[in-house]
């Protein structure tokens, strides 16, 4: 039987009592609510952040059936914050401690007479627990509330616990597949059947294999298959397949279990990473699992979109998610668009006690068994975020992870220089670059450990904070100080790759950021809204012609009046300027500093002979980008007399498939050419009307020219619109919602 989703039906209270676990209680002080969710809605910025950390309850009836009760009915939370005890009928059933991993019990042991079934969740999200990441300080919120989901698996007695996937060896023409399948008990009768379809079907190329059928025998069975024909893994081609087992007693199919894979191996060495036999040079990003006002609250689409802004918006072939095991949705989304994962277990420069650290264990054990499967995955973090080092802890996390995958290597992420290496790659957070100096340490200067591939997991961050309405010297720095940084990582040869400081800006704790809790660390801000700095990622890619002209060419933003450099990232070959339409020069990427990266910069200077006098009338600039000769993309610069709101939705379709959809809305103010307008700062109003409606405010300010907000489907089908007014109009966006 399929997943049944749990993410409906839901009561709530900020404050756990017992009284919410019995079968009789009292519901009418409850809120209903639907999964994801989060136990307090925050402003953008300037809250107490302690509205998050209190002892929450979750409530709902479960209806089960008779023949059901003859097996195992697992119910499974796939994130809860942060400590969460499960009563099933008012009895105390499983304690989870992470919000970060999933855990799953078992209701038969507690099941009563009737179809109905109580389940009620006491959740701890008070920093205060003695539990990774609390104990220290930390720069970001760690928020609470059940906010993945939750699910029901029937079963039979036996039953299929884990598959295990690895394709050791792809460079061959019959590749490998291993499975490990195991069971939750074995039993004399068992068997498997297996076979393996591509997963999506290429209507032409139909591709099924069965593979041999085999007894079971132990609990945890290793099989072993040849596969022909099958397509790597890859970024540029990121073929997946779907491996289906089916357990079999006395002949009967009594479970069937699929696990996703793909046919790819890795290969770490000093002198680089390579995947499928090809070096890779590694290029990305840190990724908090955020968003304004619900936190770690968000659906699917949401989820999936941040791995498509990373891989195409972005140009990243990796990202870290810092710090912490992320969305299944994510990950999965990774898979589907080949962008590699470096993931990691939770924590944040503090170790605790024994207790504590048994956690952390546990945490390496469940992020592994649970994540294992996803060929995007390609490094295990088993140390706490820039910890100190801890010998007896951290052979402990390495040997843990090796016992659960072979075929990856461990990392852990420091900021300690030589400091003591049990995992297979030194990961190392490298805030040298003050924008004047190199952009990264030699690696030599980090560990002496020539023997082991180097990896620099953080760069800039909060060595620039930048704002979206910071002024342009401001924004232009902040980019190139992130084109700095790659062009130094990319002169190392003996440098693997790196993730820099950060995809977006993210909601911290007083202690850290501008004191709004807010660190503008982000190449986005939080709606994903691109900064000057996103584009020289963007710029690294080859899936679009990019040119982002960082300059407004006002001489009045700038001190005294001088423009200076401008910079253009652009993954063209040129970019020709033109003064009220007189050709004045065509300039080149910047070999000279930046030559190492695969699409440097373009510094044009001495337009300031150019540019009008102060007080002088304004003129016209046109920037054109070339390839082969021909100028594809034009940006213009001239004064603005006019702003425009562009307003896109991610999708206007929102399909309830196991909960709420959200989609996610751009909100940006322009002039007539499609200049970007920065300092626009004024609020829209939104309102909706049918299926849906807006999470957050209803009245936002643009800052920095943009502006965000998501709306979500509410349960039922049908129509909905959303209206976004300010003092120039109104602008609808219809969406349709398919339950
Ligand atoms: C690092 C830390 C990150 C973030 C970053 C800001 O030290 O690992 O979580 O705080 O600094 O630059």
């Amino acid at each position: 039987m399929n997943r049944i989703y749990l993410n409906d039906g839901w009561y709530f209270t900020k404050h756990f009592t017992e009284d919410i676990v019995k079968r009789d209680a009292d519901l009418s002080r409850m809120e209903q609510v639907r999964i994801p969710h989060t136990v307090c809605e925050t402003p953008m910025n300037y809250f107490d952040e302690k509205c998050c950390q209190l002892v929450s309850g979750y409530r709902r009836e479960i209806e089960v059936e008779d023949e059901w009760r003859d097996g195992h009915i697992l119910l499974t939370f796939e994130g809860a914050a942060h400590e969460a005890v499960v009563y099933v009928n008012g009895i105390k059933a499983l304690r989870h401690r992470s919000g970060y991993t999933a855990f799953t019990v078992d209701l038969v042991p507690y099941l009563t007479e009737g179809r109905e079934q109580v389940i009620a969740v006491r959740l701890d999200s008070r920093e205060s627990l003695n539990q990774p990441p609390f104990g220290g300080v930390i720069d970001y919120l760690t928020y609470g509330g059940i906010y993945r989901d939750v699910y029901l698996e029937v079963k039979d007695q036996y039953y299929i616990e884990d598959i295990y996937t690895v394709t050791p060896d792809v460079m061959r023409e019959d590749m490998v597949l291993k499975a490990d399948i195991t069971l939750n008990h074995w039993t004399r009768g068992l068997s498997f059947e297996a076979c393996l379809d591509l997963w999506e079907e290429v209507p032409d190329q139909p591709w099924h294999q069965e593979l041999a059928g085999t007894d079971a025998g132990f609990r945890i069975s290793c099989l072993t298959w040849y596969v022909k024909d099958a397509y790597t893994w890859d970024i540029d081609m990121p073929v997946l397949y779907i491996l289906t087992v089916r357990l079999k007693k006395d002949g009967k199919v009594i479970d069937t279990r699929q696990v996703r894979f793909g046919f790819r191996e890795i290969g770490f060495e000093s002198d680089g990473f390579y995947l499928n036999g090809r070096q890779v040079k590694l290029r990305g990003l840190n990724r908090h699992q955020s968003w304004p006002y619900v936190g770690y609250a968000m659906p699917k689409t949401p989820q999936q979109l941040d791995a498509d802004i990373l891989k195409f918006d972005l140009g990243c072939n990796i990202v870290r998610t810092s710090h912490y095991p992320q969305s299944q949705y994510f990950l999965d989304r990774c898979d589907e668009v080949g962008l590699l994962v470096f993931t990691e277990i939770p924590g944040w420069q503090h170790i605790g006690d024994t207790l504590w650290k048994k956690i952390a264990v546990r945490n390496v054990r469940e992020m592994i068994t649970q994540y294992r499967n996803h060929p995007s995955i390609i490094m295990w973090g088993v140390r706490i975020n820039e910890s100190q080092d801890d010998d007896p802890f951290y052979y402990k996390t390495n040997l843990t992870a090796h016992e659960l995958d072979l075929y990856r290597p461990t990392a852990g992420v420091r900021y300690l220089k030589h400091s003591r290496l049990f995992e297979d790659v030194y990961t190392y957070n490298d805030f040298v670059c003050t924008g004047d100096n190199e952009g990264c340490l030699p690696r030599a200067k980090v560990t002496d450990r020539t023997d082991r591939p180097y990896f620099i997991s953080e760069y800039n961050g909060h060595m620039f904070p930048t704002k979206m309405w910071d002024d342009e010297d401001h924004r232009k720095e902040h980019a190139l100080r992130h084109a700095r940084v790659l062009n130094a990582i990319a002169v190392e040869t003996d440098i693997i790759g790196s993730t820099g400081w950060c995809m977006f800006d993210y909601n911290t704790h007083g202690d850290f950021g501008s004191g709004d809790k807010i660190c503008y660390h982000g190449v986005m801000d939080y709606f994903r809204n691109p900064k000057p700095a996103a584009a020289v990622y963007k710029s690294q890619s080859e899936f679009e012609p990019v040119m982002e002209v960082a300059a407004s060419m006002n001489i009045g933003e700038h001190p005294a009046g001088i423009i200076g450099d401008v910079a253009v990232f652009t993954n063209l070959d040129s970019v020709r300027v033109y003064r009220n339409g007189d050709f004045i020069g065509e300039y080149f990427p910047d070999e000279q500093t930046y030559g190492e990266m695969d699409h440097p910069p373009v510094l044009i200077t001495g337009l300031d002979k150019y540019t009008e006098k102060w007080g002088g009338k304004a003129g016209s600039w046109r920037f054109a980008g070339t390839k082969d000769g021909r100028e594809v993309l034009t940006a213009i610069r001239e004064p603005v007399d006019r702003c425009l709101l562009r307003i896109t939705a991610d999708r206007q379709t929102l399909v309830e498939e196991h909960s709420y959809d959200a989609a996610t809305i751009h909100i940006e103010a322009i002039d007539k050419n499609e200049t970007h307008l920065y300092y626009y700062q004024e609020p829209v109003t939104l309102r909706t009307e049918g299926c849906i409606e807006v999470i957050g405010p209803k009245v936002v300010s643009l800052r920095g020219g943009f502006a965000g907000t998501y709306v979500k489907s509410l349960g039922r089908s049908g129509k909905g619109t959303l209206y976004v007014s300010d003092a120039a109009g109104e602008v609808k966006i219809d969406f349709e919602v398919k339950t």
